[in-house]
């Protein structure tokens, strides 16, 4: 399986190659920047490691590398500024992105090949590409709310002292301002969370806050996510090249679950080769439904004054 990643040589694109490397699964890591000495040089930092990390192909350079890959990641962009929401970026983001669809058309891609897109605002960036590319809409995917589901097991699991792999509950919705967490079915190793000891409304909602802020504060703090977001991408990108179907809150085009259409968002969607191959329905506190839908009319509104405006 071959991964080429376009932005291979910022930030979470070298975070995201350093995940694939640690987890050992794809064979070839491209790494695709405009910048081709800051690309190289992630490539060469990326080799030195190899002895100790895994036996990958790890190659470097400009579009043409994305011709033959199987996943075609999507991370350059311009990042937010501390105070900018995800949507105030998008008219800065949608030209550069444009060019990079532009790129991957003039270059060819595989007919099989899934398009996953990080760039923010990544759900209307990933409706973007469904619309450009000549691909089924399932082989196109975005990681929506897979980072903001990791951000909020992991800081829950630190505020009540359990293991954050045992910690279940995801985020549905937005990548963004009006991303809904859903509580109505969260999990301490299988025991709910609700009933859980030292677990409190407060707690919940401190954390919740604390998640919706993340990406923010991690930007003032250092200049952008990085491995948190690199580790989500290696973990969708390991259900395509293993197809292992698993059931991830991926952004994608919504033909009527949650009585979501024409919208790329994310709900619990079954990840493998083939992209999004199905998404899951399940019953959702009614308040959680109204925020999701809420939170597809919010991109909708977008994508109708950027996109189609
Ligand atoms: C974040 O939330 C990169 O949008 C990503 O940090």
């Amino acid at each position: 399986m071959k991964v080429s990643i376009i932005g291979g040589g910022g930030l979470v694109g070298s975070c995201a190659a350093s995940a694939l490397q640690f987890g050992g699964i794809v064979r070839e890591i491209a790494l695709v920047d405009v910048n081709q000495d800051l690309v190289e040089g992630q490539r060469l930092d990326l080799l030195h490691g190899a002895a100790l990390t895994s036996d990958q192909v790890l190659t470097a350079g400009g579009p043409d590398l994305s011709k033959d890959a199987d996943v075609i990641c999507i991370t350059a962009g311009l990042r937010r500024k501390p105070d900018e929401s995800r949507l105030d970026l998008i008219n800065r983001n949608v030209t550069l992105f444009r060019g990079i669809l532009g790129d991957l058309k003039k270059h060819g891609y595989r007919k099989d090949a899934i398009v996953f897109v990080v760039s923010n605002p990544v759900d209307v960036l990933t409706y973007l590409a469904v619309q450009e590319l000549d691909l089924p809409p399932q082989q196109v995917i975005g990681l929506g709310t897979v980072l903001d589901t990791t951000r909020l097991r992991s800081m829950l699991a630190q505020q009540i002292s359990v293991p954050p792999s045992q910690t279940q509950v995801t985020i549905f919705g937005e990548h963004g301002d009006s991303m809904v967490p859903i509580w109505s079915n969260a999990q301490i190793a299988g025991l709910p969370l609700d009933k859980y000891p030292g677990v409190t409304s407060a707690l919940i909602a401190e954390v919740e806050k604390k998640t919706r802020g993340s990406g923010a504060e991690v930007i003032a703090k250092k200049g952008g996510a990085g491995f948190a977001v690199g580790a989500s991408i290696a973990d969708v990108i390991h259900s395509i090249a293993l197809d292992q179907r698993r059931i991830l809150p991926v952004s994608s085009l919504q033909n009527g679950a949650y009585g979501l259409h024409d919208v790329c968002i994310s709900v619990p969607t079954v990840v493998g080769r083939g992209g999004a191959l199905q998404h899951i329905e399940v019953d959702l506190w009614p308040k959680e439904l109204a925020a999701l839908q809420r939170s597809g009319s919010v991109l909708r509104e977008t994508i109708e004054k950027v996109l189609k405006g």
